[in-house]
């Protein structure tokens, strides 16, 4: 096992894009870190570099204390597993998943027992005489993943490994991924565009855009505390609402005014409690976008002058336990709430309107702006 750790790390392909800029960032021993974002952020990127399948335009990496930067691929001592995990067709999965250890010239018993613990720990022994064409998705992911272990590296390096798998599949591949983890403590980066595998695999995630890193922190604290407006909207199921408008101070009290009135009535006023004044102090007066997220939202008991919103109701999608009513709030912002089935009444319906009641306490506040940072 190995810690990774990249400083200041630069790519540019020639002619091309600065796909990753100053990447500085230790993975520890044994962890598990998950590189997320939408397409084209620099993920693979990020992670071919590590592997060495790239050359670096700036930067250091270093595995363990070792600087990579000039080290061949075979040398690094990691494994890789891709979205697409071609394995050999011809070979049989025990072949499959010897071949690297066999052109290594590790002993013929040592592959046999290798290939038979990796096997066992994934629940594959009884396919080894098989040919990848006579395996499902997901047995040909295992096997994948079988072909990694063996080699006993030092880091395991995941593309999307996933991704070609069906839904239910995913997710019980993935918390296989999740207990292997826990078995072999092998230092690993998991590179995937899927916010829900990333906070459900990772130690701690990266969330990246546009080549930079935009925040990187254990998954539940990014989720509660994401520094801007992307990784807020990113991170979290449904994505957050974003409200535009402006802060007022009356009194001990911070308001969010929604900006312009649309046609459907007075724009949104909602009251902040009052111990987050001092923080919104001095964002009184300025544009702000209110984050709040689909969870953040209840059935409202009673309308209230402070932290109420009327929402006519576009389109209902019941979930099971859970329903997503979509509408909009009255300065037309669109508005997604997440509720509970059971708070199900039969006024939720297209067509009709809910009264929806914010907790305040938790909102967020953004500067506008794609990125805008946090504030209080
Ligand atoms: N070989 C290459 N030559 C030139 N540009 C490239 C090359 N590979 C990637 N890029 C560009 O670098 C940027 C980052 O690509 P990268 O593959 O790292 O994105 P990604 O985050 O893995 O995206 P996805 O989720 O779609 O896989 C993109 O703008 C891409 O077009
Ligand atoms: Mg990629």
């Amino acid at each position: 096992m190995a810690t990774i750790a990249l400083d200041h790390v630069r790519k540019r392909y020639p002619n091309g894009p600065e796909a990753v800029r100053d990447f500085t960032f230790n993975i520890g021993d044994g962890e598990f870190v998950v590189l997320v974002g939408p397409s084209g952020c620099g993920k693979s990127t990020t992670l071919r570099l590590v592997a060495g399948l790239e050359d670096l335009t700036g930067g250091t990496i270093r595995i363990g204390d070792r600087i990579v930067n000039d080290v061949h691929p075979k040398d690094r001592d990691i494994a890789m597993v891709f979205q697409n995990y071609a394995l050999y067709p011809h070979m049989s999965v025990r072949e499959n998943m010897s071949f690297a250890l066999k052109l290594r010239g590790v002993a013929k018993d040592q592959i046999k027992s290798r290939v038979l613990k990796a096997a066992q720990s994934l629940g594959i022994e009884d396919l080894l005489d098989r040919k990848p064409r006579q395996l499902s998705g997901g047995q040909r992911q295992r096997v994948a993943v079988g072909r990694a272990i063996v080699r006993e590296p030092k880091a395991f390096l995941f593309d999307e490994p996933l991704s070609n798998l069906d839904a239910k599949l995913r997710v019980t591949t993935r918390a296989e991924l999740k207990a292997l983890h826990q078995r072999l403590r092998t230092t690993t980066i998991y590179v995937t565009h899927d916010q829900e595998e990333a906070m459900t695999l990772g130690d701690r995630i990266v969330v990246m855009a546009d080549a930079v890193i935009q925040q990187a922190g254990p998954p539940l604290e990014v989720y509660r505390h994401p520094v801007n407006r992307f990784v807020a909207s990113f991170i979290g199921m449904p994505p957050m609402n974003l409200i535009e408008g402006t802060l007022a101070r009356e009194g001990d009290t911070t308001w969010f005014v929604e900006g312009p009135a649309g046609a459907n009535g007075t724009p949104s006023r909602l009251a902040f409690p009052a111990a987050r004044s001092p923080a919104l102090a001095g964002a009184i007066g300025a544009t702000v976008v209110l984050g709040l997220r689909p969870q953040m939202l209840r059935p409202a008991g009673v309308e209230s002058t402070t932290t109420t919103i009327r929402v006519p109701i576009s389109v209902v999608e019941p979930l099971g336990d859970l329903i997503d009513i979509f509408g909009s709030t009255p300065g037309r912002s669109r508005l997604v709430a997440r509720l509970n089935a059971a708070d199900s009444t039969a006024a939720l319906r297209p067509g009709g309107e809910v009264l929806l009641d914010a907790d305040m306490a938790r909102a967020h506040v953004f500067e506008p702006g794609p990125f805008g940072k946090s504030i209080g």
